[in-house]
């Protein structure tokens, strides 16, 4: 397959391309920012969250190479409070959003786009089939974003016939995710934090979320691309997640294990924004696309640990 993958400098985008190119597949990368982890993605540099008209070779003015078989849309601002601070940022998804559709419809591509639990809201129904998604418990901007960008999507699949998959993902974790100076997710920074014996903080004692290896992801992605590209699964909305539910309490304490220390905790609210229960149905995705999951969160910690640790060893971070 040619994959094309906006936010390839990302942490899904990274793992994503690099697990397709290893099975001999050809990625394209599209970001506004060099990838900070590898060279081996060939990426145009662009920011998407420009006001485009022109789709004839390219997004805007800038040229693609052609002959791609699909679109992976991953590109985005991607962390929820920090659109909460700047709401603008939302608004930028969605325009990126609508450029790449654009793109997609000029040139016949299939897209992916890469939704979030976050359009569920805060559940406490418990309720997570793909075709109950409730948007009057839209809880952010990011999520609003999100919920824009799905509905765009199957607006041109309606008007234009643009074939899709809408993933919604849940917490990835694993590998390529620990640039806090970029962003700060929530299971690197604990590792980085804790074995340096630095304080932490947990936001929301009962929060339970659903944590995904990202080599999990990448497996479902990566099946739904060939039911794309094949033909055989188009136009559906699916939970790629592990579905089960762990507290960050006890993610804290799956790290510290590993690590072999006891953690200086603080607990904190919620912040605002922030979905506290989320444990995905990924029955569909296992029936559509024979998703599996296979890593646990005390043995994704185990792995998570072992990666950033080496990570940080051979390359000391400036910041953190
Ligand atoms: N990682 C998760 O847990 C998770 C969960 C739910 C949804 N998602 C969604 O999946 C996608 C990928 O997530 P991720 O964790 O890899 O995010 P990420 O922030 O690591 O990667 C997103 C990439 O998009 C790029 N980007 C942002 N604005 C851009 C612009 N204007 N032009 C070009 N590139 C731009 C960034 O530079 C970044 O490299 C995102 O859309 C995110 O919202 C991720």
């Amino acid at each position: 397959m040619r994959i094309l993958i906006t936010g390839s400098s990302g942490q899904i985008g990274t793992n994503l391309a690099l697990a397709l190119q290893a099975q001999g597949h050809h990625v394209f990368g599209v970001d506004k920012r060099r990838n900070g982890w590898t060279d081996e993605i060939e990426t145009l540099y662009q920011d998407l969250s420009m006001p485009y008209r022109d789709f004839q070779q390219g997004i805007g003015h800038v040229e693609y190479p052609m002959g791609f078989d699909a679109v992976v849309h991953l590109a985005a601002h991607a962390k929820v409070h920090e659109l909460v601070v700047d709401p603008a940022r939302a608004l930028e998804n969605i325009t990126m959003t609508f450029n790449v559709l654009e793109f997609c419809r000029h040139h016949k591509l299939p897209i992916m786009f890469s939704s979030s639990r976050e359009v569920y809201g805060d559940i406490h129904r418990y309720i997570t089939e793909e075709s109950h998604a409730d948007f009057a418990f839209t809880e952010s901007p990011y999520s609003a974003s999100k919920i824009s960008g799905e509905a765009l999507v199957y607006s041109y699949a309606q008007c234009y016939g643009l074939p899709y998959l809408v993933f919604r993902f849940s917490n990835v974790y694993g590998r390529y995710d620990n640039d806090l100076d970029r962003m700060e997710r929530v299971i690197p920074l604990f590792i980085r934090k804790i074995s340096q014996g630095r304080p932490i903080t947990i936001y929301g004692e009962d929060k339970v979320l659903d944590f995904t290896y990202v080599d999990d992801c990448v497996a479902g992605v990566m099946a739904g691309l060939e039911g794309l590209v094949s033909g055989k699964i188009r136009n559906h909305t699916i939970n790629l997640a592990y579905g089960q539910g762990n507290s960050l309490v006890d993610m804290t304490r799956f790290i510290a294990e590993e690590l072999g220390v006891t953690p200086d905790v603080t607990i904190e609210p919620s912040r605002v924004g922030e979905v506290t229960h989320y444990v995905a149905n990924i029955g569909k995705a296992h029936s559509l696309l024979g998703y599996k999951p296979q890593t646990t969160l005390r043995e994704g910690i185990r792995q998570s640990v072992a990666w950033g640790t080496d990570w940080w060893v051979n390359h000391p971070p400036k910041g953190y």
